[in-house]
Parts: C-alpha cells; structure tokens; sequence
C-alpha cells in the first residue's frame, strides 16, 4: 500500500517533446531532431555537473535547470546550425516556462488524491520553472509538495536528490512508488530503493542495465491501475 505517488516532471506530467513542433515552426525540418537532441544535452549536462564534483554539500558546478536548458539550447542551434535569434531563444523559453501537461496528468493526481494517498514531483526543475509551470496547468490544488533538487544542487541520478522525498514526507522507502517517462530516472529510483512505474508512452526498450521496473504502462492512467 503506498503512502506517497512521486512523479517526475519533465516528459512525464509535462510534454517536453511537444517543444519538437515549435523548434519545426522556427527551424522546417529540423523540429523533431532538434527537440531530442536539446533533450539529451539538457540531461547531459545535469550529469556533467553532478558527476564532475558529487560534494554532498552540492556540487561548485551547479546551474540552475533553467539555465542548464538554455545553454543546451544553445549548444544544438550551434551544432546544428541553425541560428538561434534572441526572438527565438525567448519563444521556445517562454513556451518551455508552460509547457503543457499531458492530458490525463490532472486527472491521475486528483483520482490519486480521492484515495487519500499524497501526491508529489521530484523534479530537476528549478523552483520558479515548476511552480511556472505547475500553476500554468492547473495543478497545484492536486500537489502536496513540489519537489526539487534545487535544495542539494545535485541532479538525479544522485542518490541525495531521490532522498529529498524522504526528507519531504513522513513515509517509508518501500511506501513510495515513483512514476516516471525517463527510463533511467526510474531505475536510478529503483536502486535507490523505491517501487517504480515506467510510463512507456513510445513503446521503447527498457535500459539494459539494472533491474526491471515494478510496473509499466503506455499512459499516466495505468498508474491507477497499480495503487
Ligand atoms: C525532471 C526531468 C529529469 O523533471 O525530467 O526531473
């Protein structure tokens, strides 16, 4: 019986890909390669930091996601070669700050709220970005708390940054079940010691290293089938 439903944020409750179709309006052709591979060097550069000086005290490199986004932004207009005008650099910012929610996101928290079970994000987020984007989608009355590594200037994969939700709520590891669209973030939670659920929304592989997750499914929804 779990205490507490953690979920990630980006690509899990909110779509980050969807950032694909205006890089596609700004950039013809380009949009879809353009969205990953901003994805991927955002990430890499969570790692880069974390990685570079795991100080439990947080690490001298640290950057804020927000600004973490926008070097990688950066970077892939460069390595793609595509100019990055400040207009446009300040209309995939501004639509990154209100991404949109997937559609049953809302709806998952609030059913996962009538049972009586609390509701969290654990998320690489910079405070001021979630509480953005929390607020822009309607979330806010279905969160108990928003959750951020921002307190240990460690991103996830550290194990200090799955720890915050222990330090956030007075439950147990093996109360919390963690949900996320980011294969590697679930199994980082899982060897931290959480049940996970993998939201699959692509049908893709799960990683080739480590454990499998406790549960899987190809929507948000199927999380309620579990709890
Ligand atoms: C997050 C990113 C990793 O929200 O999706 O933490």
């Amino acid at each position: 019986m779990y205490k507490l439903i953690a979920f990630d944020a980006y690509g899990t409750l909110f779509d980050v890909y969807s950032m694909g179709q205006l890089a596609e309006v700004l950039y013809p052709g380009h949009g879809q390669a353009f969205a990953l591979m901003w994805r991927d060097r955002q990430i890499e550069y969570t790692r880069l930091v974390t990685l570079s000086d795991p100080n439990p005290a947080g690490s001298k490199y640290y950057l804020p996601f927000w600004e973490l986004t926008i070097r990688s932004l950066r970077y892939v207009c460069k390595r793609m070669n595509l100019q990055l005008t400040a207009e446009n650099e300040k209309r995939l910012m501004d639509q990154y700050a209100k991404l949109t929610s997937f559609e049953d996101s809302l709806t998952v928290l609030k059913s996962i709220k009538e049972r009586g079970i609390s509701t969290a994000i654990l998320s690489n987020g910079s405070r001021e970005m979630l509480t953005t984007v929390v607020k822009s989608n309607g979330l806010h009355s279905y969160l108990d708390e928003v959750v951020t590594v921002e307190e240990v200037r460690l991103f996830k994969t550290a194990p200090q940054a799955y720890e915050l939700l222990l330090k956030a709520f007075p439950v147990k590891r093996e109360e919390i079940l963690f949900v996320s669209s980011n294969a590697w973030d679930a199994l980082a939670a899982k060897w931290f010691g959480f049940d996970v659920f993998w939201v699959n929304r692509l049908g893709h592989p799960y990683e080739e290293i480590g454990e499998q997750p406790n549960f899987e499914g190809d929507s948000l929804t199927r999380v309620l089938d579990v709890i």
